[in-house]
């Protein structure tokens, strides 16, 4: 179980996958973040912010992770897989929504209760879901083209 304290980047989170890799750790530089201000401040303006650049971000990456499953047969090689990969992006996206919408109507979410959801989610996401697409892609693509 992560906590809501800032995630410190480690190599067991490496997908082996750069592009992939690289967005990971902007992911987790952003909800370091997010932390690091809502530590000072917790208002609502800031919670819009903090949820609208990071679903912004989500949605961006998780496209890259669709694009390459797209491209690599995923779909077809590891059905399952694939649909279960993509229905835990769909769900977390919603998750967001969710909550902005809350914020909207005035339901604030403290620091610590969003940050272990993000937290959790996102290492959990990395360390089972994305590492399983890793090693799949890294059979599948050549090697320059990550
Ligand atoms: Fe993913």
């Amino acid at each position: 179980m992560i906590s809501h304290e800032p995630i410190i980047w480690n190599d067991s989170y490496l997908t082996g996958i750069e592009r992939i890799d690289e967005q990971h750790k902007v992911l987790v530089s952003t909800l370091n973040e997010a932390n690091a201000r809502l530590s000072l401040n917790v208002t609502r303006d800031l919670l819009e912010k903090i949820t609208r650049d990071l679903l912004s971000y989500a949605l961006y990456h998780f496209e890259t992770e669709e694009t390459l499953m797209q491209e690599y047969d995923y779909a077809h090689l590891a059905s399952e897989e694939e649909a279960r990969h993509r229905q835990e992006h769909r769900s977390f996206s919603q998750q967001i929504v969710t909550l902005r919408d809350g914020l909207r109507d005035g339901r604030l979410i403290s620091r610590e209760e969003l940050l272990s959801f993000l937290n959790n989610w996102l290492v959990n996401h990395i360390l089972s879901t994305d590492k399983r697409l890793g090693e799949y892609l890294k059979q599948h693509m050549p090697a320059q083209d990550d």
